[in-house]
């Protein structure tokens, strides 16, 4: 016969040591971002679907540089009608007012650094009122 005890207690100490990295990791990882949402008397939807935002910022602003530098076109409308100007500081930021408490808390996180800023300008954060 085996020794069931002995044998659990061995396993148990060897998951301990084996998963050691991982737990003793726990609640010292960066903490996960907390991007600031406007104020709700600003603005309750973005210019598109929440999730597609959160994952196609990119493409989006890609597309409205484009239509903005090569189409000299610069109003989009959303899916729900609204037209936008087309603009990274004046639209993106008129909303998402500041950039260090929205923009870079997931690019921090996520060590990306989009260079748009070397030209396009960030606004002054406003005052909350
Ligand atoms: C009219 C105001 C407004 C404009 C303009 C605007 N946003 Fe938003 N944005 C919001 C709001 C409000 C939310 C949160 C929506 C929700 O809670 O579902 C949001 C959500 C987001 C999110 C997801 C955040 C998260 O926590 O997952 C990203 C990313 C984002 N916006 C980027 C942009 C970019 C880039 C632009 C310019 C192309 C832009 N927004 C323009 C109001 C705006
Ligand atoms: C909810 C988290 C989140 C928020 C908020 C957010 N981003 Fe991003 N951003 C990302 C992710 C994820 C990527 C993609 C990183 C990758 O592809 O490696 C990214 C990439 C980008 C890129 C492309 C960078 C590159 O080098 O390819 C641009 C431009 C950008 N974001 C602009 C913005 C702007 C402007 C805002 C604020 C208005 C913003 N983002 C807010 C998560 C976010
Ligand atoms: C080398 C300078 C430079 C860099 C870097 C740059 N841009 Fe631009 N961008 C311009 C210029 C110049 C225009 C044209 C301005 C106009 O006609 O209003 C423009 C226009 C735009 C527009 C439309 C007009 C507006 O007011 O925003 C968007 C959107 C845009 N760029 C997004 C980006 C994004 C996103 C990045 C970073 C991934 C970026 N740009 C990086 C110079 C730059």
């Amino acid at each position: 016969m085996y020794d069931s005890g002995k044998i659990i207690t061995g396993l148990v100490i060897f998951l301990a040591i084996f998963t050691y990295p991982l737990w003793s990791n726990m609640g010292k990882a960066a903490p996960v971002p907390k991007p600031e949402l406007p104020p709700k008397s600003v603005a309750t939807q973005c210019v598109a679907d929440t999730n597609y935002m959160r994952t196609s910022h990119m493409t989006l602003l890609n597309v409205w540089r484009d239509d903005v530098v090569r189409m000299g076109d610069r109003v989009y409308v959303s899916a729900n009608g609204k037209a936008y100007n087309m603009s990274l500081t004046n639209t993106c930021l008129e909303c998402h007012s500041d950039k260090v408490k929205f923009c870079d808390q997931c690019h921090n996180y996520l060590a990306v650094a989009p260079f748009c800023w070397d030209c396009h300008q960030v606004p002054k954060p406003k005052e909350k009122e």
